[in-house]
C-alpha cells in the first residue's frame, strides 16, 4: 500500500547509496509554486507557439504536452540565465512594466514573491 510503513530489512546505508541526487531547489520551487499558478494560469495563454507572444524569447508549452513541466522549467532557466537582462525582464514584464501582455502579477502578491524566489534560486544554483 502506498504510504504504508513496513520493515523491509534493507540496511539504511544501501538505501541512501542508491537514491538519485536531490533535485535543485529551483526545480522544487518550480513544481510547487510556479508551474500551475503562474505559467499555466497567467502566461501560457499568450506565451505559446501561435499565441500573442509566440515569437518572443519566452515560449512555453501547455499542460497537455508530455513533460511540460520539465520543458517549461528549462525554458525559464534558459531565459533567466542566458537572455541579457533576463532575470530582471521575467520579474518586471508580468507586473505590466513595458509588457505587451499588461499586468499579469501584482506587485506584493504571493505569486510575484514566489517568482522572485524562483529566479534567485535559478541564479544561485
Ligand atoms: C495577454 C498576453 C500575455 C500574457 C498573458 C503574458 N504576456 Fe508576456 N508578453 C506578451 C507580449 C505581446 C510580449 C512581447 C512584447 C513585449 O516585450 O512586451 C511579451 C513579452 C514578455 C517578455 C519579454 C520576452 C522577450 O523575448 O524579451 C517576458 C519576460 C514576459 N512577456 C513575461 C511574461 C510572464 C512571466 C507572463 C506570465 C506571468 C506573461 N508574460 C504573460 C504578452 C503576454
Amino acid at each position: 500500500m502506498p504510504g504504508e510503513l513496513y520493515y523491509s530489512g534493507t540496511p539504511v546505508t544501501s538505501a541512501i547509496a542508491t537514491e538519485p541526487p536531490p533535485e535543485p531547489a529551483s526545480l522544487t520551487l518550480y513544481i510547487a509554486s510556479i508551474s500551475a499558478p503562474i505559467v499555466q494560469s497567467r502566461c501560457v495563454s499568450c506565451h505559446v507557439s501561435g499565441g500573442a507572444s509566440g515569437i518572443t524569447r519566452l515560449v512555453f508549452v501547455r499542460s497537455s504536452v508530455d513533460n511540460y513541466m520539465t520543458l517549461n522549467y528549462n525554458k525559464m532557466m534558459d531565459f533567466v540565465r542566458n537572455t541579457p537582462n533576463g532575470a530582471s525582464l521575467i520579474l518586471t514584464k508580468p507586473q505590466g512594466i513595458g509588457h505587451g501582455g499588461g499586468i499579469q502579477l501584482l506587485s506584493g502578491s504571493t505569486e510575484l514573491d514566489n517568482l522572485s524566489k524562483f529566479v534567485e534560486a535559478l541564479q544561485s544554483w
